[in-house]
């Protein structure tokens, strides 16, 4: 039995196989079930959503693979997975897949403006931070050609030139999951996951949204007056790659198989 189908069997409380449909007058009353905003890790959120929303046997992309912690609680086998960072020479931004040759696509690069400066000494993460920044990006400095954009604006863009990256390998209906943290960046609020869901909305439809709330107590440094919330959560979106000759239908039409370079999905 399926990984996905063993937690239906789990949700239920009974052997059999999975039916179909999402609720039935014989199904069960349970608290046993995804939740969306959850205190702790990255990992146990990361394995739940791969259980929700990834067959079984699916090649996934992890495009910013960093130390692979996402994929602590995820058994091996499951899945064809793809690694590769740009600590291993691929940028997000021109991966080395075919269109529409990949499943499932997960992206995780630095996720504030304090990553992304021209001077090493100016990044967030220092002294005793320095793991957090090695953690976080690829701990260079960044080369801010003329126009680029800056600060806060250079992080979207980077998820953006991914997102557009993430279109062209993954094939129709395929599962993008990002991973991001809203900011506030110059004194001013910004909501990272909302400006991201909607610069996307024409090519990936938002299915879910996670929340994942830090465990610990996250202070502020050289506080003279607090004037925003400081920021203890973080967000998965599970987005899916619409066919653009159907640009509204969020799922394939029953009984169709999805193509992909390689063949078929497994979906
Ligand atoms: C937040 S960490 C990823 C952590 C990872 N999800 C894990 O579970 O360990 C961000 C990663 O993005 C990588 N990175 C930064 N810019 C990138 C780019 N343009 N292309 C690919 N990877 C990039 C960094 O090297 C770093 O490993």
């Amino acid at each position: 039995m399926s990984q996905t189908e063993l937690y239906a069997v789990e949700i239920r409380g009974e052997a059999g196989t999975r039916r179909s449909g999402r609720k039935r007058p014989d199904g069960i009353a349970t608290t046993n079930v995804v939740l969306s905003a959850s205190i702790g890790d990255n990992a146990s959120v990361f394995r739940d959503i791969l259980r929700l929303f990834v067959p079984e046997g699916s090649t996934v992309a992890d495009v910013t693979w960093g130390k692979g912690a996402f994929w602590k609680f995820v058994s091996d086998n499951l899945y064809t997975v793809l690694p590769s960072d740009l600590k291993t020479g691929v940028d997000c931004r021109n991966l080395p897949y075919d269109d529409a040759s990949i499943d499932a696509l997960v992206l995780d690069p630095p996720y504030m403006e304090g990553l992304f400066r021209r001077e090493i000494g100016h990044m967030a993460g220092s002294g005793s931070h320095a793991a957090f920044r090695e953690h976080y990006s690829d701990g260079k400095a960044t080369d801010h050609d003329v126009g680029a954009p800056k600060y806060h604006d250079a992080v979207v863009d980077l998820y953006l030139k991914a997102g557009q990256e993430a279109r062209r390998v993954l094939r129709n209906y395929g599962v993008f999951i990002v991973k991001c943290q809203d900011e506030v960046s110059a004194n001013t609020q910004r909501l990272t996951h909302v400006e991201l869901i909607n610069a996307w909305a024409k090519d990936f439809y938002c299915k879910d949204l996670f929340v994942v709330v830090r465990p610990n107590k996250p202070g502020i440094v050289r506080l003279l007056t607090q004037e925003h919330a400081r920021k203890n959560h973080s967000y998965f979106l599970v987005l899916i790659k619409r066919d653009q000759e159907y640009p509204k239908r969020i799922r394939p039409p029953k009984g169709r198989k999805v193509k992909t370079e390689t063949g078929v999905n497994p979906s």
